[in-house]
């Protein structure tokens, strides 16, 4: 019977060959998780033998692999905030991006020591950023919409197994909402249509489409959220939203035409690169 370390060392030159970025580690991932083991438990083990069930379920992930299809989706979960996420291809994987967006809106209600934040994530996928808030600030009250019967039943059971007491809605952005919060979060679509297919092939054609097309110019989204914000954000509530790196002067334009909010102010990441806009209502 084949041992554990030629395994993965052939499996980790057949995935460098079919071109993906990170080959052994894929490898590592994939193999820990049909052994139901930690990835750093592997080369403890590197002399145990695979049976053929085993090896069968191996080549069969990483022939997905190979084919470009995302690792999260092959084991169905993704970590984000140091939690684990069960994701399907009826959701967004959810990325670091996106915690440096739950970092700023959780430092925003604790530096304004705003008690029992009402929070609504529009867009929410898998719920990434509303389960995570409503687990970091557990006195908050969080809802969260979205368009997707099927995101939205991954979100509902994300919920559930990470013990989060979201209220979820389904249906277009604010649609089936009728109050108003401390805060509005959303990484919504953003991607111009035409640049979908530009992409790389294990986010184009492996990721939903409604979760990544914001449109002709990519803005669709925000054009929405923001104009309709007024209505559904308490007098000194903010919206904070994901961007694309180059979207910060569009968005925080949009934001100006409003006159409710005050300037834009840019959330970049730690590689100083722009990720999201922060709008204080004044008005
Ligand atoms: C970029 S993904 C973000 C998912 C999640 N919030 C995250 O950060 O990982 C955008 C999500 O918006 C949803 N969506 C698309 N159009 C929508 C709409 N009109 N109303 C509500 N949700 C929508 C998609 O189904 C997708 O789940």
């Amino acid at each position: 019977m084949p041992q554990l370390l030629e395994i993965l060392n052939s499996a980790g030159e057949y995935l460098q060959k079919k071109g993906s970025p990170s080959p052994r580690l894929d490898a590592e991932v994939l193999l820990a998780d049909i052994l139901g083991m930690q990835r750093i438990d592997l080369y403890a083990k590197f002399d145990r033998p695979l049976d053929q069930k085993e090896l069968a379920l191996y080549r069969k992930a990483i022939a997905r692999r190979a084919n470009m299809e995302p690792v999260a989706y092959i084991i169905g979960r993704k970590e984000f905030y140091s939690r684990e996420f069960t994701v399907t291809p009826d959701v967004l994987i959810p990325r670091p991006d996106t915690e440096v967006i739950v970092e700023k809106v959780i430092s925003y209600a604790k530096s304004f020591g705003i008690e029992s934040p009402e929070i609504l994530d529009l867009c929410t996928g898998s719920g990434a950023i509303a389960i995570t808030l409503k687990l970091e600030i557990p006195s908050s009250q969080v809802t969260a919409t979205e368009i997707s019967e099927k995101a939205l039943e991954i979100a509902r059971k994300n919920a559930a197994k990470l013990g989060a007491d979201v209220s979820f809605v389904q249906g277009d952005l604010y649609a089936g909402i009728d109050k108003q919060f401390d805060i509005i979060v959303s990484n919504p679509p953003y991607i111009k249509s035409q640049d979908i297919e530009k992409l790389e092939v294990n986010v184009s054609a492996y990721e939903p489409r409604m979760a990544l097309d914001g449109g002709q110019d990519g803005l669709d989204f925000y054009r929405r959220i923001i104009s309709e914000s007024g209505k559904y954000l308490k007098r000194a509530g903010a919206v904070f939203l994901e961007i694309g790196d180059d979207q910060a002067g569009q968005v925080a334009s949009l934001a100006e035409k409003e006159k409710i909010f005050a300037p834009a102010m840019v959330i970049k990441d730690l590689a100083g690169r722009n990720r999201g806009v922060y709008l204080k209502r004044v008005k």
